[in-house]
């Protein structure tokens, strides 16, 4: 299986500090954020990883992390020109995966405690189709969340909604079989102008294609001020 982190985006809730610095590259712990994707990953097996970033930041992850091998791993860069949304960053991969079927996605400013290869197991048993990952947390509406029918299954994602009918959110891991990239195809901008990654997700809950599993250590994004907090004492160990 092949590796797309999305590095991309305007990190604009963490300004000035994105001015200087693109977000996935800000100090968490005693690494810069990006380093616990690919640590993660190469802790699951997964070594050919491609990175999307924006343009003004690609010298300053070739210059830090060069071809990967220091964390262990094979890096291919690809350039997203303006911020047009995750799944427009994403589509950016289609290349890069080419026939190799599934894959898996992260979400660079997401952290998060549990190995990743039980989770890539069950989808490498999935006969198609893409796997989300859903961690409960205090605040859903600053997520996608899901919406469940009486057999536990998705039937729909609700991005950032301002009354969610679960407790659940769907974190910034995905996996998909090659598919992915016709959905995207089909999708249009949303009213913030960006391609939706949940819309995506919601075409494969529309085919009965979008299975979940549940992350059961920490879990948290780092992309505002007391998200990135959160994540550095989760990181240097202060808190559980
Ligand atoms: O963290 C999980 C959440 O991530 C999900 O629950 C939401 O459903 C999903 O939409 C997303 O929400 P955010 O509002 O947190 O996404 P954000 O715009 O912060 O982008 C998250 C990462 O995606 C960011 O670290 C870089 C990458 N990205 C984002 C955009 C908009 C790109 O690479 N390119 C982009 O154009």
């Amino acid at each position: 299986m092949k590796a797309v982190i999305l590095a991309g985006g305007t990190g604009t809730r963490l300004l000035p500090l994105t001015k200087l610095l693109n977000k996935h590259l800000l100090p968490v712990g005693r690494l810069p954020m990006i380093c616990y994707s690919l640590i993660s990953l190469q802790a699951a097996g997964i070594t050919d990883i491609l990175l999307v970033t924006a343009p003004k930041a690609l010298g300053d992850f070739a210059s830090f992390l060069g071809s990967g091998k220091d964390y262990g791993v094979s890096l291919t860069y690809r350039i997203q020109e303006e911020a047009g949304g995750i799944a427009q960053a994403l589509e950016l991969a289609r290349p890069f995966i080419g026939s190799d079927d599934k894959f898996i996605v992260l979400l660079g400013d997401n952290l998060f405690e549990e190995p990743l290869k039980p989770h890539m197991d069950a989808f490498r048993s999935q006969a198609s189709g893409a796997m989300v990952l859903l961690k409960q947390v205090p605040d859903p509406e600053r997520y996608g969340v899901p919406v469940f029918d009486g057999g536990g299954r998705i039937i729909h994602i609700d991005e950032k909604p301002a009354a969610p009918q679960t407790d659940s959110c769907v974190t910034g891991i995905y996996m998909y079989d090659g598919t992915v990239f016709d959905l995207i195809a089909e999708q249009s901008p949303s009213q913030r102008g960006e391609l939706e990654i949940t819309d995506v997700n919601n075409a494969f809950a529309g085919k009965g294609k979008l299975e979940h599993r549940h992350l059961s250590g920490w879990w948290t994004d780092a992309g505002t001020f007391d998200s990135l907090l959160e994540a550095n004492r989760k990181l240097m160990g202060d808190i559980t």
